[in-house]
């Protein structure tokens, strides 16, 4: 199965991806969550990507879609993965579809986290990430056992560098002028479902395994 999670910054990709990728026994494969690791290691790619994530920028095509191509080429991914954050622009789209193409494979559903401007900075500036393992929390909604300690890996939780006020207003910016064109794509293709993010996390949830089956 793959599927692919679309949605503003903050709608909740990140968290409803994690909890698909479980049930379903796929990977979740966050191009945010690969420069974010990149960054924290120092590598030139995480040098390059964090230029542009801290203006609320996107990262360029070129560097992004050989990233994701290589990642869903590994083993693991031969069953089907779930794309958290890719593609984010038509190019990046095309490119996936022209890879799957040669395959003779294809996307099975893209899921539209949908969630209006004026519930994203609210849930930005609650959210706490953890940067080793690439869980996320938030302060109010979805609190960790213990207070900026991950459930998971017990490594510390940041408020992320692109998650001030001001970066959160670009990003959705750059959501609405580069990726809101992917619904009408993904609509075309036939695969195009659309839930309600603004929901409690398990009743987005609930919607989303009510589709996929
Ligand atoms: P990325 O990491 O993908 O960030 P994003 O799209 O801006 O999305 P977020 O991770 O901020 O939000 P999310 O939808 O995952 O929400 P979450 O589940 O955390 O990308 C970061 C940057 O990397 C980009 O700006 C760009 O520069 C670069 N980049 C990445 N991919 C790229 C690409 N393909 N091309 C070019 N550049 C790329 O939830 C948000 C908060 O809300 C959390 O605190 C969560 O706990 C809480 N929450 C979740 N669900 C609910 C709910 N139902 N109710 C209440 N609270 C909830
Ligand atoms: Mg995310």
């Amino acid at each position: 199965m793959k599927i692919i999670m679309l949605g503003a910054p903050g709608a909740g990709k990140g968290t409803q991806a994690k909890m698909i990728a479980e049930k379903y026994g796929i990977p979740h494969v966050s191009t945010g969550d690969i420069f974010r690791a990149n960054i924290k290691n120092g590598t030139e790619l995480g040098m390059e990507a964090k230029k542009y994530m801290d203006q609320g920028l996107l990262v360029p095509d070129e560097l992004t879609v050989k990233i994701l191509l290589d990642r869903v080429a590994q083993a693991d991914c031969a069953e089907g993965y779930v794309l958290d954050g890719f593609p984010r622009t038509i190019p990046q789209a095309e490119v996936l579809d022209e890879a799957l193409n040669r395959l003779g494979e294809k996307i099975d559903c893209a899921i539209n986290v949908d969630v209006p401007d004026e519930n994203i900075v609210k849930r930005m500036s609650g959210r706490r990430a953890c940067l080793k393992c690439g869980a996320t929390y938030h302060i109010e909604h979805i609190p960790p056992k213990r207070e900026g300690i991950c459930d998971s890996c017990e490594s510390e939780l940041v408020l992320r560098d692109d998650d001030k006020p001001e970066t959160v207003q670009n990003r959705l910016k750059v959501y609405h002028d580069q990726t809101q064109p992917l619904i009408e794509f993904y609509t075309g293709k036939g695969v195009l479902k659309t839930v309600d993010g603004t929901a409690d996390m398990q009743d987005v949830f609930a919607a989303i395994t009510a589709i996929l089956g």
